[in-house]
């Protein structure tokens, strides 16, 4: 189904809503406490890597697709090969699930905004009051209703002026006040292991799952294999350079990660936590940085996570927008039902996932609570195949001249680095996707969730070509 598309208005306008879609909770949230958990430095090394050379081609090749079909990513797909539509529904079911719990994180950041005000800084243990809000019932139902409402609100309507309005003003709020917590944060005394933790790399820390861990941090933090990067670059016009829009998108994404790492490990170990903390660990450490600056501190605190809670918006809304979009140009449903339902479905799932985190704490799936099971279904196993079967298509599915006209848009740029972009996304991207995710996956315990998230796959692929 073809229609008019319309395009970005302006170069700055596609950069800024693919990075808002990227910069979110991956970067301050997720990046963080996974870099802590798998030893520092060698996986902030190993992560550079992925980001750069795995990330920026799979980016690359999200955008030849998107640009030249001028559809969004099960169209994308569908239009060029049938047997590949599972490919692009994959890229609907993955953002489907990782909406099944980044809402209840989002409203976790919701309540540090509004608690800011009310008292937050007045705990004394932050570790206890971080503990005491996700581990309720009602209370973290509620803002992660509230956080959901929102983008539903947004995507159902369909004008996402205002948000982007408020993005340009939070998203650089949001760098100064990671470069304010970085300055506060090294000038606490015992604050330099951590930066030694962060920066120098110690290899013997490193697991073979740590391998994987970066590689679906880089993807789930890109936002690619969602068909996120597809649907936008369909947008986009003829004469705009591909990978250097990914280069672009790419560094930013990193730097954020890198300053949210910044921010948080020196005064982690200042304070004395530990960096395996876990999900709670930006939760535990901002708070505690800003008590430390006095009257202002609660001010600041807020600002920083109303900031963080606009970047989570600008990314989850992409997420959502993925699965509506799907709806509509797939199944012809019309935008606000598709909107809603979609919500709908996504809220029951976060409901249980918020409730993981403490009444329903027993209830497990292979070992694992729902938000757990969600987030290492989608990060460890479907980003991971889904990125290397994007680059399986690009690189053997789609003729190489054609390639070379998009990539340098037809030899005007970038023509010296189209033969390395080629053989990564043709040859080494698949190959070292599979050694990780084989490697990672048979040495992870949860052997239960690999199988099943392999099953999903292969059903995927045997009844999609229906579809
Ligand atoms: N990249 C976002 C983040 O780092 O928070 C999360 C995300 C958004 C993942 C959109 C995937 C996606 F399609």
């Amino acid at each position: 189904m073809k229609k008019e598309r319309e395009s970005w208005g302006s170069r700055i306008g596609f950069v800024l809503a693919a990075a808002g879609s990227a910069i979110g909770l991956g970067n301050i949230w997720r990046f963080p406490y996974i870099t802590g958990e798998n030893g520092g430095g060698a996986f902030l090394l190993i992560y550079l890597f992925f980001t750069f050379a795995v990330g920026v081609s799979v980016m690359t090749s999200e955008f030849i697709l998107g640009r030249s079909s001028k559809l969004s990513s099960v169209g994308a797909f569908k239009s060029k090969d049938r047997s590949w539509t599972f490919v692009g529904v994959l890229g609907v079911l993955t953002p489907f699930l990782i909406m099944g719990y980044y809402p209840v994180i989002g409203g976790w950041s919701l309540a540090y905004m509004v608690k800011s005000l009310t008292g937050l800084l007045k705990s004394p243990d932050m570790v206890d009051s971080f503990v005491g809000l996700i581990s309720g019932t009602w209370e973290p139902l509620i803002w992660m209703l509230i956080y959901l409402a929102m983008n539903a609100v947004i995507i159902a309507r369909g004008v996402n002026k205002g948000i982007e309005k408020a993005s340009v003003v939070l998203m650089p709020t949001l760098f100064v006040l990671l470069i304010i917590i970085i300055i506060k944060g090294l000038t606490l005394p015992g604050s330099g292991a951590g930066l030694t933790f962060l920066l120098k790399p110690d290899f013997s820390q490193v697991r073979p799952s740590s391998f994987l861990a970066a590689l679906g941090q880089a993807f789930f933090s890109l936002s690619l294999a969602m068909g996120v990067m597809t649907t936008y670059s369909s947008y986009l016009g003829e004469e705009e350079s591909l990978p250097k829009n990914a280069l672009i998108i790419s560094t930013m994404d990193f730097s954020i990660a890198l300053m949210a790492g910044l921010a948080l490990f020196p005064a982690l170990f200042a304070f004395g936590l530990e960096p395996t903390q876990g999900p709670g660990l930006v939760f535990m450490v901002v708070p505690r940085i800003f008590q430390e600056m006095g009257a202002v501190g609660p001010i600041f605190s807020f600002i920083f996570f109303a900031a963080l809670m606009v970047a989570a918006l600008t990314s989850s809304m992409s997420l959502l927008e993925v699965v509506v979009s799907y709806l509509m140009d797939e199944r012809g449903m019309e935008r606000r039902k598709a909107t809603w339902l979609s919500a709908t479905a996504m809220f029951v799932v976060c409901i249980m996932a918020s409730l993981s985190q403490g009444p329903l704490a027993d209830v497990t799936l292979f070992g694992l609570g729902t938000l757990d099971f969600l987030d290492t279904i989608t990060d460890k196993i479907f980003l991971a195949v889904g990125g290397a079967l994007i680059s399986i298509f690009v690189g053997w599915k789609l003729d190489k001249d054609f390639l070379y006209n998009q990539f340098t848009n037809n030899g005007k740029s970038a023509t010296g680095f189209f033969n390395i972009w080629y053989n990564l996304v043709k040859f080494v991207i698949p190959v070292l996707v599979a050694v990780v995710a084989i490697s990672g996956i048979l040495s992870i315990e949860q052997t239960g969730v690999m199988v099943t998230g392999l099953v999903v796959i292969a059903v995927l692929a045997i009844f999609s070509k229906k579809l």
